[in-house]
Formats: structure tokens, C-alpha cells, sequence
């Protein structure tokens, strides 16, 4: 049976790192996955410690001009399309690397936040990443002497003497701490944007997930949900997930070899 068969009625698509592999951005889980060097960065940690903030917009620096410069692949593009012929109604995506925008989605709800904004924790003052990106190169020039290794969530690799004399730019606004807009672990995802996710998964015959291992309970929530209110939840994704046992229809395979086949 093909994919196209198991997709019934209005279709909610729930994306996650799976979906970004093919650009160049590596998963947390998948085979494909680098062994991370330090754990994710925790929300009180960020919060709490100025020498966390440093060692994290250090990396951030120079991480950043390469995650910006990541392209859209066959699933975006796929999903895009989906979009546009009425065959895909909501889109949400945990990845936070605003890729699904850049391949022609018109209507995507980044449920984790994206790393192209930046948010002041103390105003709520929304700005772009590029522009920060401006003020930490005039501001720590000589960090630019230390190659950078990606992490999949925009950092490079730093010992602590490069960030030891990293000056962080303040909220130009009010002077507060600035943060990337994702939510980090630890963090809840804001209530309003949580309802509307809901409502839109809630509108669908059909949740069908892609490249997620559903690890994370902010994206399984959903699976469970679509299971509470008798909705089919269709998967598509290379590996083991927390979903496999309680979805209608699994498919171990690339994400973007499987769109191409709803075209
Ligand atoms: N691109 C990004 O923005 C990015 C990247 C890494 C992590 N994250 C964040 O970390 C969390 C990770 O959870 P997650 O469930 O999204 O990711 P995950 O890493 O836990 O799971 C990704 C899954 O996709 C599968 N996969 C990889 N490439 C695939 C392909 N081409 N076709 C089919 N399946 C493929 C992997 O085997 C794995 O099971 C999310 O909350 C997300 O915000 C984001
Ligand atoms: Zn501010």
C-alpha cells in the first residue's frame, strides 16, 4: 500500500530533524547522528548564568553564517507543493532552522521557536538573528580566529579560554538579556502557540509525522492526542520511534523519497 493510500481526509503534517538531514543538518537520533560533545542547552542554565550566555552566543557566532546558508531539500520542496495543491492543510515543524519557509511554505507553525529571532527576555522585543549577528562580530572581532565545528543547533565547538573575554550585546531596546527565540529544554513551549498547534492537529483526519523519532514529548503529545480523539497517525521515518506501536501505519524510508510519491 502506498503512503498516498493511508493518507485520508484533512492532513496535519508534524516535521522534526528527519525532515532537515538531507540539507546538511544532522538529527539528534537518527543513524546519521553525530555523537553530541556536551548535552543540550538547559533554559535555567541560559537564563540563570551570564557564562553560559557567553559560551553560547560565542558559538552561535560562529556557527551561525553556515546554518543560515543551509538549503531546502526534496522535502520541503514536496511539502511545499502538498501546501499549495489543498493536499496538506497545517504544517508543523519542531526543526528551528526555517527551512520549510524557505522552500515556499506559506503557512508553517515552528512549534519550537527559530533560531532566526532572537527574543529579550526581559521586553519581549523580537529581532532578527542577522542583525545580533552584525553586533558580535564588531563586538568580539577576535573570536573569528577559532575554526568552528556545527552542532545541529547552530553552535560551533569552543574551549573555554576563546569565550573566556566574550562581551554578549544586550536588548538594544531596555538593555536585557537577549535569547535565541527557541524553546531550549527545560522550556515550555508558549502557551498561545501550544493551543494553536492543537487546534490544527485537532482539524485533521490525519496526523502524519516525518523524520521524528517523537522522543521529545512536546512532539509525541500529538500522537497521543490524535489517538485519544480516534484520528489516524501515519509515520514516515527511518528508524525506531516512541510512535510505533500506537500508529495506524508506519513507513521505514527517507522522507524525501516518500513525498515524491504524493506528487
Ligand atoms: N533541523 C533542526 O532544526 C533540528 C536539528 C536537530 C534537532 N532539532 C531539535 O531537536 C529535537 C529533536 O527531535 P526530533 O524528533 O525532531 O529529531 P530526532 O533527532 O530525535 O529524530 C529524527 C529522526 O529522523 C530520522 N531520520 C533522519 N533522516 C531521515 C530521512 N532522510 N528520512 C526519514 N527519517 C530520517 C532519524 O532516524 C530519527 O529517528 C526537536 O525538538 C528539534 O527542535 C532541530
Ligand atoms: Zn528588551
Amino acid at each position: 500500500m502506498s503512503l498516498a493510500s493511508h493518507l485520508l481526509g484533512r492532513v496535519t503534517v508534524l516535521t522534526g530533524a528527519g525532515v532537515s538531514t538531507a540539507s546538511g543538518i544532522p538529527d539528534y537520533r537518527g543513524p546519521t547522528a553525530r555523537p553530541r560533545k556536551r548535552p543540550p542547552i538547559d533554559h535555567r542554565d541560559f537564563v540563570g548564568h551570564a557564562s553560559t550566555r557567553a559560551r553560547y552566543w560565542a558559538r552561535s557566532m560562529l556557527g551561525w553564517p553556515r546554518f543560515r546558508s543551509f538549503e531546502p531539500n526534496l522535502a520541503h520542496q514536496a511539502l511545499a507543493r502538498l501546501e499549495a495543491s489543498g493536499r496538506v492543510h497545517h504544517l508543523i515543524t519542531q526543526n528551528v532552522d526555517g527551512l520549510h519557509q524557505k522552500a515556499g511554505s506559506q503557512r508553517v507553525l515552528e512549534l519550537h521557536g527559530s533560531l532566526a529571532q532572537v527574543r529579550c527576555l526581559a521586553c519581549s522585543a523580537l529581532s532578527h538573528r542577522d542583525e545580533l549577528q552584525r553586533r558580535l562580530l564588531e563586538t568580539n572581532p577576535r573570536l573569528l580566529e577559532w575554526t568552528a565545528a556545527l552542532q545541529p543547533d547552530g553552535d560551533a565547538d569552543l574551549p573555554d579560554e576563546a569565550t573566556a573575554d566574550f562581551v554578549v550585546p544586550e536588548c538594544l531596546a531596555c538593555g536585557g538579556v537577549l535569547k535565541p527565540d527557541v524553546v531550549f529544554f527545560g522550556d515550555n513551549v508558549p502557551a498561545p502557540r501550544l493551543r494553536q498547534a492543537l487546534a490544527q492537529a485537532d482539524d485533521a483526519q490525519t496526523l502524519l509525522v516525518l523524520g521524528s523519532s517523537l522522543t521529545v514529548y512536546s512532539g509525541f503529545r500529538f500522537v497521543l492526542r490524535a489517538r485519544e480523539r480516534g484520528q489516524r497517525v501515519v509515520l514516515v521515518n527511518r528508524g525506531p520511534t516512541r510512535a510505533d506501536e500506537l500508529c495506524d501505519w508506519k513507513l521505514d524510508e527517507d522522507v524525501g523519497a516518500a513525498l515524491a510519491t504524493l506528487d
